[in-house]
């Protein structure tokens, strides 16, 4: 081809499109920039698409402005306090706005960090407990050696993966059936001198309950009192926690409670932000031990650093900021309102349509857990059904002691309005009927999870 006719070729004219595209070894020359944008662009509308992807609890619409605000902020490191102090400025509105969000005391200084979701913020907190205790107990000349975090097995994965990478015992109460979180009785049992902490959780991963958080406040009280065990409680808000302040102020989880020391909370979850931003609380600076936190200079400055990661972006935090003073309260309160109305729309007619049983029925937050009544088939082969119509809703079977009960999880976001749920119900009646009629003698979903969907 001569050089003026390879200029004037169109991008699916180009020969990027007769051929497969490199996959294992890096090409020696690179293709035109429309080329490659079209290709990886054509490549990625084979994903679901994320406004019917009700697995995940993760933000997937912004306003148009909070999207240029990401795109102007896309370039900066958030880790480069000194060359961008306005960002780490706005970060740390975004913590002082959460603490006082949470109910912090006055007279605590409440101290925090951005992470990249509720996994690094958890595994902070943890981490920071972990340390008092062990600083606790080697002032006391006591053994240290044997550390146990006390918590349900409703807790999502990320705290089994803290136990067993910080090398902490882990005492996970099993569920009881028909319950779905854990009891105070249960924690009472399970706690001793060596526990670093009890997890308790503000809107379950598997189910959306909550663990009777004040119940176990009050027990860690009169423990303190009893046998100076001093056993603070993390509260995992990864989704309540943008929840609870606006629908149920009276509600006592936080730092109302004497007991809650941190809290982590998802930002890209009800705090309505793309993924991936998260935040860690501590009720007082001296729950977390000065030794963790980390000051370099080598980027101009002396900066202070909690994070496990280094580098990473800033425009999520920025994104969280625009959100906070967009909204406010009265705004995050209209759009929880909105979905928690819609997720007991959606809860009322699948339990009027007898077929299933809805398992969080006082519904909490804005997510329905159902299981089927009465049938051949399970809710793998309905997920399975409803994924050939484009909903994502994953199926899977609820953690030790309720393993036998399979469920599906549909997670209702600002963006799932009234009309998309009668959509829903729509197919979900339809797949319902296909299955029915169909041989439903399938082999391989019977007692498999589908752990990748449960996020
Ligand atoms: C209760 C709970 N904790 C922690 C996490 C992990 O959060 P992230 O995905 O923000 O790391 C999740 C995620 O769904 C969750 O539901």
């Amino acid at each position: 081809m001569k050089r003026s006719e390879k200029e004037l070729t169109t991008t699916y004219g180009s020969r990027y499109f007769a051929e497969s595209v490199p996959k294992y070894v890096m090409p020696e020359d690179g293709m035109p920039a429309r080329a490659a944008y079209q290709l990886i662009h054509d490549e990625l509308n084979l994903d679901g698409n994320p406004a019917l992807n009700l697995a995940s609890f993760v933000t997937t619409w912004m306003e148009p402005e909070a999207d240029k605000l990401i795109m102007e902020s896309i370039d900066k490191n958030f880790v480069d306090n000194d060359e961008y102090p306005q960002t780490e400025k706005i970060h740390e509105r975004v913590i002082n706005m959460l603490a006082r969000l949470f109910n912090a005391p006055k007279e605590c200084h409440s101290v925090g960090t951005g992470t990249i979701g509720s996994s690094e913020a958890i595994m902070l907190g943890l981490l920071a407990h972990k340390w008092t205790w062990k600083k606790r107990r080697q002032a006391e000349g006591k053994p240290f050696g044997k550390p146990n975090i006390v918590m349900g097995a409703d807790v999502h994965t990320v705290w089994e993966k803290f136990a067993l990478y910080f090398d902490v015992e882990l005492k996970l109460i099993p569920l009881e059936r028909d319950t779905y979180t854990v009891t105070v009785d249960q924690v009472a049992e399970e706690i001793d001198e060596n526990t670093i902490c009890v997890g308790a959780v503000l809107g379950t991963t598997f189910t959306g309950q909550m663990d009777p958080i004040n119940e176990i406040n009050q027990l860690l009280i009169d423990i303190k009192k009893e046998k100076g065990w001093d056993i603070p409680i993390h509260v995992d808000g990864a989704s309540g926690g943008f929840v609870a302040p606006f629908l149920y102020p009276d509600l006592e989880w936080d730092f109302k409670l004497q007991q809650v020391k941190s809290i982590n909370v998802s930002g890209h979850k009800y705090g309505l932000v793309y993924p991936g931003v998260g935040w860690l609380i501590f009720r007082d600076k001296k729950d977390l031990p000065e030794e963790l936190i980390f000051k370099v200079n080598y980027l101009g400055g002396l900066m202070p650093n909690y994070s496990l990661n280094f580098s990473k972006g800033s425009s999520t935090i920025i994104a969280q900021y625009y959100n906070f003073i967009r909204l406010g309260k009265s705004g995050y309160r209209e759009i929880m309102e909105n979905m928690i109305d819609n997720s007991k729309y959606l809860a009322r007619k699948l339990e009027e349509s007898g077929k299933f049983d809805v398992i969080n029925k006082d519904i909490m937050f804005p997510l329905v857990t159902m299981s089927l009544k009465n049938s051949d088939f399970t809710v793998f082969h309905l997920s399975e059904k409803l994924r050939q119509k484009g909903w994502i809703i994953p199926a899977y079977t609820l953690p030790k002691n309720a393993e036998d009960v399979a469920v599906m999880r549909m997670v209702i976001k600002e963006n799932f309005g009234r009309e998309m749920v009668d959509m829903l119900l729509d197919d979900l009646i339809e797949a319902y009927h296909t299955l029915e009629e169909e041989d439903t003698e399938k082999e391989g979903f019977e007692t498999g999870e589908n752990p990748s969907l449960l996020y």
